[in-house]
């Protein structure tokens, strides 16, 4: 097991028995609680963190950890955690099937977001093998359910236990991936301020791209409510769906009239992962839709690789910039707690501009038609629904629809010879 030097918060020793030797490049350490399949630990590898500890409770997500991280320990259950290793950073992005917009929206108290508690007991308990930094996770309808409940209990908590906090708001798109994916990041320490790595960079929101002949993402099995448009990018890879079912986002290319779904492997990538990373996971689920949770579900690896990056960041922290938080005002979209002191931030949800690429050309594979059932009964939903939308996409799916039944109806007569 990795552990830190003792008097020197700098470093950590490599292997437990050989001697510090500067010829030795520093290694850091990482436990990854509710690792999945390694958004944070691919980002934070990227930064000279080894993976430690990882734990998830899916044997198919344990399987894509063990071919990846081979040197790591493992385990099944934060339930049953002791204690956590003496390492550099923990990663938690706790389950957010109590917390999202389309969940069960129990809240913090829910039976899966309520985990994120066990974590930090056992961050409060061992105060001599304490990490230097907490990386927390999940979405950002967790500052507003329940009016922000979720936030409260795990600042309060981290408070008690003498941890500094930041927390924003982030956007993949950001790190240059058309995925349009917002994320509530939390950042702890005892003994460095969060708000230097966490908040001292802004690029700033640029303008929303103008749609143009740019592909656009939409959920195809919504339509009552809301479809998750985004124009030049997917909305958020999802764990589950209206349909519940792991699937697939749609995709409308204008310039071809076509309405297809990306391959997993381009969704992979699109989480920034390489294609095929989650391979392992065939082993313990055949088919594809346990990878498509897996990946839906994970933290976007270039978000996690600027995050390991930013931990070395120096400077100070301009504290009078933000205002001071509201006592039962929902939380905004980034603020922080040091000294006794919590404030907002108006950092954006961009904290880097890298370069974008265009959805069309980031996918790989060729996009898979959308079925004519699936595009008859979305197109179906839409037209019962008062949502917005353009006149071209409703024509080019009705389009799609008709294309589709012919290709799909010739194909049957010809598999019935
Ligand atoms: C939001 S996902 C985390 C995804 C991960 N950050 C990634 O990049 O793939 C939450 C994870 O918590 C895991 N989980 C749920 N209950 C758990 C438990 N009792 N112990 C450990 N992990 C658990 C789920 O299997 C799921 O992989």
């Amino acid at each position: 097991m990795l552990r830190r030097t003792s008097g020197s918060p700098e470093l950590v020793d490599c292997v437990e028995d050989a001697a510090p030797t500067l010829s030795v490049a520093p290694r850091l350490s990482l436990a990854g609680v509710f690792a999945g399949v390694g958004g944070f630990e691919v980002g934070f590898a990227r930064h000279g963190y080894e993976s430690a500890l990882l734990c998830d409770a899916d044997e198919a997500a344990l399987a894509v950890l063990k071919a990846r991280f081979p040197s790591a320990e493992f385990s099944t259950d934060v339930r049953q955690l002791v204690e956590l290793p003496a390492v550099d950073v923990v990663t938690a992005g706790f389950p957010c099937q109590d917390l999202s917009q389309v969940g069960s929206r129990k809240g913090i108290d829910g039976p899966n977001s309520s985990l994120v508690g066990f974590v930090l007991e056992l961050l409060s308990a061992d105060r001599a093998n304490a990490p230097r930094w907490i990386v927390l996770e999940n979405v950002p309808f967790m500052l507003r359910l329940h009016a922000g409940r979720a936030m409260s209990r795990i600042v309060d908590k981290l408070e008690a236990n003498g941890w500094s906090w930041a927390y924003r708001t982030v956007d993949s798109r950001a790190f240059g991936l058309p995925q349009r994916r917002r994320r509530v990041v939390l950042l702890a320490s005892r003994e460095k301020d969060p708000r230097v790595p966490l908040l001292g960079q802004d690029a700033g929101r640029p303008q929303e791209t103008k749609r143009g002949r740019r592909a656009c993402g939409f959920y195809w099995t919504e339509g009552n409510t809301g479809i998750g448009w985004a124009v030049d990018a997917v909305p958020p890879l999802k764990g589950g769906s209206g349909v519940h079912i792991p699937s697939p986002p749609a995709i409308w290319f204008p310039g071809r009239r076509f309405i297809g779904t990306p391959s997993l492997g381009d969704a992979e990538r699109l989480q920034g992962f390489e294609a095929g990373w989650t391979e392992a996971a065939a082993e313990v689920a055949a088919g594809h839709r346990r990878r498509w949770r897996l990946v839906g579900n994970a933290v976007s690896v270039p978000m996690s690789a600027w995050l390991a990056g930013r931990l070395s960041a120096q400077g100070s922290f301009d504290a009078a910039a933000g205002e001071d938080l509201q006592h039962g005002a929902p939380w905004p979209a980034a603020a922080w707690g040091v000294n006794g002191l919590r404030r907002a931030s108006t950092v954006s949800d961009w904290p880097v501009r890298e370069k974008y690429v265009h959805l069309a050309s980031f996918l790989q594979d060729r996009a898979a038609p959308l079925s004519a059932r699936a595009t008859a009964g979305f197109l179906q939903r839409l037209r019962n629904s008062t949502l917005a939308r353009e006149q071209n996409f409703e024509k080019d799916l009705a389009r799609h629809a008709k294309l589709q039944q012919k290709v799909e109806s010739r194909r049957r007569r010809r598999a019935r010879g």
